[in-house]
């Protein structure tokens, strides 16, 4: 499915890169990853990279385990330059660096290494032509806040947390927020919150709008105001090694992913 969406400005530094992350597992982080991209990917160029060592960002769009080969951990570690290390997936516009198999060591082998928080961004920066090819960069991290999702808030413009509609919801959102704030001071200054996204919405439940009511008290208009439904369109379209909206168009899931990227869009737009 294609979406009419409006370009982005044309002074803005290109591309914009934004990592997903939150240090709890299972939020969503993975889902927005791949949906957003394919959105965005339906009037730019996007480039997804999957930090996470379960590469499911990498499976979710078709490329198995046994034929990964080389992805984020030989971007990261062993430098190999970013161009060699790109493929394609099922959505047009969309490249993916995967997980590859040796990414589980990368955060305890980072620990040695000269600029061990910089590597992602020093990786990007190495082909400064290749990288303006792109109009968006989103990066998956692993649910932990080790080197490999301090390698994405280094490289980034601006986070995008994912944050699960349930009764804890805000319950461990200061650690992800307190390390955005010590990143900005120590490594990345300029680094944004892009948004805190509500996933995993379920309306037949009263005890989500309250989660959600609670949210929006707390983060106010840091808060997309898109919400993405419980869906379980969403859920069964990775083991197809597909996208929601490859899979299935007119879900519900499907379409509140085009609204966020619509939403996303106009909020850069403000900006
Ligand atoms: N809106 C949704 N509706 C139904 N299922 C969903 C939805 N969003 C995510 N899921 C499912 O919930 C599980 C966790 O989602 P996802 O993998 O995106 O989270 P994550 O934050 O990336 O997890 P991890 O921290 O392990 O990387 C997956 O099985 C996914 O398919
Ligand atoms: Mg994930």
């Amino acid at each position: 499915m294609r979406f009419a969406l409006p370009a982005p400005p044309p002074d803005r530094a290109k591309p914009r890169i934004i990592a997903l992350a939150n240090q709890k597992g299972g939020v969503g982080k993975t889902t927005t990853a791949i949906n957003l991209a394919t959105v965005l990917a339906g009037g730019h160029k996007v480039l997804l990279i999957d930090l996470d060592p379960q590469g499911n960002a990498s499976t979710g769009l078709g490329i198995d385990r046994a034929e990964r080969g080389a992805g984020s951990y030989a971007l990261l570690v062993d430098g190999r330059p970013l161009e060699e290390l790109l493929r394609p997936t099922p959505v047009p516009n969309l490249h993916l660096v995967p997980a590859d198999s040796d990414l589980a060591g990368a955060e305890v082998e980072l620990v040695a290494l000269e600029d061990r928080e910089r590597r992602l961004r020093a990786a990007l920066a190495a082909d400064p032509a290749l990288i303006a090819g792109f109009d968006y960069v989103l990066l998956d991290c692993p649910p932990s806040l080790g080197l490999l999702t301090l390698n994405a808030l280094v490289a980034a413009h601006s986070v995008l947390v994912p944050l699960q509609t349930e009764f804890f919801a805000l319950e461990g959102v200061s650690q992800i927020t307190q390390t955005i704030e010590r990143v900005r001071r120590a490594l990345n200054p300029a680094l944004a919150l892009e948004g805190i996204l509500l996933t995993m919405y379920d309306r037949r439940n009263n005890l989500s709008e309250l989660v959600a009511q609670d949210v929006r008290g707390f983060f106010k208009d840091k808060v997309f105001e898109t919400v993405i439904p419980r869906n379980i369109r969403i859920s069964e379209a990775p083991s197809h090694g597909l996208p929601v909206s490859l899979y299935d168009a007119r879900s519900p899931g499907a379409q509140a992913y085009a609204a966020l990227g619509a939403e996303v869009l106009r909020r850069q737009q403000r900006a």
